[in-house]
């Protein structure tokens, strides 16, 4: 805490609660644009907050994406009563960084247990309606509905809808809806309405208000514009970022 007093990054910390409103921020040096070691310290800072705040039985709910990623990556092996889910389907991401991993990975490292969910995204309405009546996956769906905690990832709006192959025609409705950021399937313009989202099972954005703890991970000067969306349209009550980001976002 001292070092992060010497590098300015408390006061940093402090602008960046009240104007997002967000009660905890956490700003970890350097720009993880720049310097992909940086996002392993974003990761190592959500490991040491979420340490802090488990308890037994508690339920994390987790989406995919490389910043969530390395959370799994630098937590310590520890030994909790927790589980963890996956907050939403697949939404087209490559194995290695979809929620599903991620949520056994850091089951593992917790100690925990995990439920996993198999669904593939961009399934029509029936076909959802089918999966869902499962019982082995209405029984993860209650789980991940359960959830306490939720830890998501945010991305830019383009990057996002190219990384998961987009059809053209949604493409070209971000583009008109002047889309800038997306949080689990969801995108948002500026202003922080949903302008599209991906048809998908699990968490909606409505149940994030039951969630007592939603905790957002992101950080790189390109992602600025996404954070502060994605901050005005549901409430985070922890938000770990970096340096980058924070100083475009105060801008
Ligand atoms: C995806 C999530 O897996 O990761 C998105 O579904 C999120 O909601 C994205 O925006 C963030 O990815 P990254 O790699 O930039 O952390």
């Amino acid at each position: 805490d001292y070092i992060k007093e010497l590098l300015g990054l408390t006061n940093l910390e402090d602008l960046l609660k009240a104007r997002l409103n967000i009660e905890k921020v956490v700003v970890i040096p350097g720009d993880s644009d720049e310097n992909p070691l940086v996002k392993d310290e974003i990761g190592k800072g959500v490991a040491t907050a979420l340490l802090k705040l488990l308890k037994d039985g508690d339920v994390i709910a987790v989406t995919g994406g490389s910043t969530v990623a390395a959370i799994a990556d630098q937590l310590p092996k520890t030994t909790k009563d927790v589980t963890v889910v996956p907050s939403r389907g697949a939404l087209g991401e490559q194995v290695e960084i979809q929620a599903n991993t991620i949520a056994a990975a850091l089951a593992n490292k917790l100690g925990g247990r995990y439920k996993l969910l198999h669904a593939p995204d961009n399934l029509s309405q029936n076909a959802l309606s089918s999966i869902i009546a499962d019982p082995k996956i209405a029984s993860v769906l209650e789980a991940i509905k359960g959830s306490n905690i939720l830890i998501h990832g945010i991305g830019e709006a383009g990057v996002l809808a190219q990384r998961r192959s987009t059809d053209p025609e949604i493409l070209d409705k971000l583009e008109k809806s002047n889309a800038v950021a997306e949080a689990f399937g969801y995108y948002f313009d500026a202003k922080g309405n949903i302008v599209h989202q991906v048809e998908s099972i699990g968490l909606k954005l409505t149940d994030l208000q039951h969630i007592s703890k939603v905790i957002a991970v992101a950080g790189g000067k390109s992602k600025a514009k996404a954070i502060e969306a994605v901050a005005i349209n549901h409430r985070q009550h922890i938000l770990v970022t970096d340096e980058g980001a924070a100083m475009e976002i105060l801008n």
